[in-house]
């Protein structure tokens, strides 16, 4: 198959790359902005077709989620209005369309994990956009599928994880907000669980992936701190009052992966045993 990747300089996107390697029977596409702007609707249609475009694996998005508050407009072209472009085009060419979206869809009032058929209720413009992105492929594409992904993480790009390790070696001390629950993802987890997708054959609809388990954004860190070696920073647990940020976070996120793994047949890895193969991929 012909497989487009877009946004492949991001997390996810390097992650896609390096599964490649495994999924040779494919051929790929790898664009990043320089190559293919999602942005602009002409050059999606454009290179859709000319390069008999199978699969559509959309990995660009806005991700800051606090500048978004201030970028409303260039946030919804890329998480909304680009994503109902790569729809229109694959549907047109008769392919199928892989979008990646967010647990931020939800408000994070609940207290049992999020199946797919639960209230979408965003409280920032990140989530709004990334949920009209999701109904936009739905809308305009018949073989489209939304994974609904959150606390992404990778060798590749800026994340959490990274943060936390050069906070701990920088510090003595850290606070971490420990009222806000969901599941890490390392982002290779989530390249292999969208191999798994086109290759046992694409089932439209929306699912749900992240790792196993559950944990606060403290327990991240001290897990992240204890894999590392860091014990000269110490952690202390902060409600999300004394730690503000621009977007509200939902404060309960934990995403119910039974639709995908079902699904596809897939095995999920537990985010704390995921988290040391990403800190061992770390130090190579
Ligand atoms: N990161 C998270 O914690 C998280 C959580 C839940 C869901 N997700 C979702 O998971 C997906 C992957 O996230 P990620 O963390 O891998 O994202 P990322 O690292 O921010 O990568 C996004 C990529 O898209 C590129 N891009 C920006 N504008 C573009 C355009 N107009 N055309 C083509 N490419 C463009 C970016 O380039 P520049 O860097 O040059 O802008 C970047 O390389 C996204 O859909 C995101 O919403 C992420």
């Amino acid at each position: 198959m012909n497989i487009l990747i877009t946004g492949a300089n991001g997390q996810l996107g390097n992650e896609m790359q390096v599964l490649s390697k495994e999924n040779r029977q494919h051929t790929y596409f790898f664009t990043d902005v320089q190559e293919l702007d999602i942005c602009d609707e002409q050059a999606v249609h454009g290179f859709v077709e000319d390069n008999r475009i199978d699969v559509i694996v959309n990995c660009a998005a806005y991700t800051a989620v606090d500048t978004a508050e201030d970028n409303q407009e260039l946030c919804d072209k890329l998480n909304h209005v680009a994503p109902g472009y790569l729809a229109a085009a694959a549907e047109a060419c008769g392919a199928a369309l892989i979008q990646v979206s967010t647990d931020y869809v939800f408000d994070g009032t609940g207290y049992t994990p999020y199946t797919e058929e639960a209230a979408t209720c965003p409280n920032s413009v990140y989530g709004s956009t990334k949920l009209a992105g999701e109904q936009a492929v739905m809308k305009h594409c018949s073989r489209a599928m939304v994974i609904r992904t959150a606390w992404l993480y990778s060798i590749y790009g800026n994340n959490f994880v990274k943060t936390m390790l050069r906070l701990g070696r920088e510090r003595e001390t850290l606070g971490v907000v420990f009222d806000q629950i969901g599941t890490p993802t390392y982002a290779n987890d989530l390249a292999r669980a969208i191999f798994a997708a086109v290759n046992r054959g694409i089932v439209p609809g929306v699912y749900h992936f992240s790792n196993e388990g559950v944990c606060s954004w403290y327990d991240f860190t001290l897990a992240i701190h204890r894999l590392a070696g860091i014990k000269t920073c110490k952690v202390s647990p902060l409600h999300t009052d004394e730690f503000p940020a621009k977007a509200p976070r939902p404060h309960y996120s934990v995403l119910d992966k039974t639709k995908i793994k079902k699904t596809f047949g897939i095995d999920i890895p537990h985010w704390e045993a995921s988290l040391a193969v990403c800190m061992k991929n770390l130090e190579e």
